[in-house]
């Protein structure tokens, strides 16, 4: 055992022997996901929400419900409630929670976490974030999120969602995803939808309000509301990406079979084409990241969330197809803008772009 520090939590974890985080260590703790945790602190401490219902169904060693109860701000916070399906994890939550003097108002409990929402009346958070895929939490969580709250949902299935198992997509996510510079954010848009498409059995329409690709994972936060009109006109954005392997043109289209410089389009879809993101919650988040790189990565995706396309543009791709010397992003991002286009870094990659730009826009735009 050590006990480490996170925040403004301190947790007691099984001290790893290999260098490998995997589910097979006795309680799960991944100091790679404090980011991510952090990320939810500062999303939930910024929406107009207070006294939530908050429920951690997979909640491994507690870490993520012990900093919210430290870190989140006062009046938060109505009620919160632990569970995992292991012993040893809830026995090292029961521990945590002592060890940060935390003893009042919070209820752990030890079951499979589709039993534990399903005996629960409803939350207005609920925090999903299992091993690999969340398909078998998605349907009892939706449908006991709470009109107006938030489903936070993780993917580690990164494989499935970009297409390096295509059946796996098709199987699990019920859509193709596309295997180039364009498959984390495909692979998003294909979760979103995944997650739209439950939702819409129970006339919930769930739009994402923050969303990224990083390290091994995916993770999307939905706003859920209730409405059958709503849902019909979410589900009018799940349309397929086509993409041109030739030109690098890109379109979004209700058919798969379309044609680029002779050659039928690649595609991948039906996916999400709305917005992944809240402008003003993505701006706010941005503003609270403090360490360098996670201060870029937020104002990377703050900056993106203003652009309303579908795909990036891969620079040293363009540069290659078009035998043109690499551009560098900012000056294109800032000869784009020049021309009234949006434009903007990603939190995905360097070198990628996002712009409201076309591929005949960018190039003129480098070569002149
Ligand atoms: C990735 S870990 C969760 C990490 C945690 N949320 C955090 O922020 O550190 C996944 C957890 O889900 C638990 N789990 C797996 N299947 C489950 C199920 N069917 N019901 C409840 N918990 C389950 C595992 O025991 C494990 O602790």
């Amino acid at each position: 055992m050590q006990i480490i520090s996170e925040g403004k939590a301190k947790i007691k974890v099984p001290r790893v022997v290999s260098k490998a985080v995997s589910k097979k260590m006795p309680v799960f703790y991944n100091p790679v996901m404090e980011f991510n945790r952090s990320l939810s602190i500062s999303l939930l401490n910024n929406i107009n929400k207070k006294d939530m219902k908050i429920a951690l169904p997979l909640a491994a060693t507690g870490i993520r419900g012990i900093r919210f109860i430290r870190e989140l701000k006062r009046g938060k916070i109505g009620e919160i409630k632990f569970n995992d399906l292991d012993i040893k994890a809830f026995k090292f939550t029961m521990e945590n929670l002592q060890l940060n003097d935390i003893s009042k108002d919070v209820i752990v409990s030890c079951m499979d976490a589709n039993l534990f929402m399903m005996n629960n009346e409803g939350f207005d958070y609920i925090d999903i974030d299992p091993f690999g895929s969340p398909n078998p939490f998605l349907e009892t969580a939706i449908k006991k999120i709470s009109r107006s709250g938030i489903l936070a949902v993780t993917a580690t299935d990164t494989a499935a969602l970009c297409s390096a198992k295509p059946k796996a997509c098709l199987r699990k996510y019920w859509s193709h995803s596309m295997w180039n510079e364009q498959m984390q954010e495909i692979g998003l848009r294909v979760l979103a939808r995944r997650v739209q498409l439950i939702g819409a059995m129970h006339d919930k329409a769930l739009t994402p309000i923050y969303s990224y690709a990083k390290d091994h994972y995916f993770r999307i936060f939905f706003l859920c509301e209730k409405g059958k009109q709503l849902c019909d006109k979410m589900m009018k954005k799940h349309l397929y990406f086509l993409y041109c392997t030739k030109c690098m043109a890109r379109t979004l289209s209700k058919h798969n079979n379309e044609k680029c410089c002779g050659k039928t389009m690649d595609f991948a879809g039906p996916l999400w084409t709305g917005r992944l993101w809240d402008t003003k919650l993505a701006r706010k988040i941005s503003a609270e990241f403090a360490p360098k790189k996670e201060r870029i990565f937020c104002s990377n995706i703050a900056n993106e969330a203003l652009i309303d396309a579908v795909g990036v543009y891969d620079l040293h791709k363009l540069s290659r197809l078009y035998q043109i010397k690499p551009p560098k992003p900012d000056d294109v991002i800032s000869s784009l803008k020049k021309k009234k286009f949006k434009a903007s870094r990603t939190h995905i990659n360097n070198n990628y772009i996002r712009t409201n730009a076309s591929i005949q826009d960018i190039v003129g735009i480098i070569k002149n």
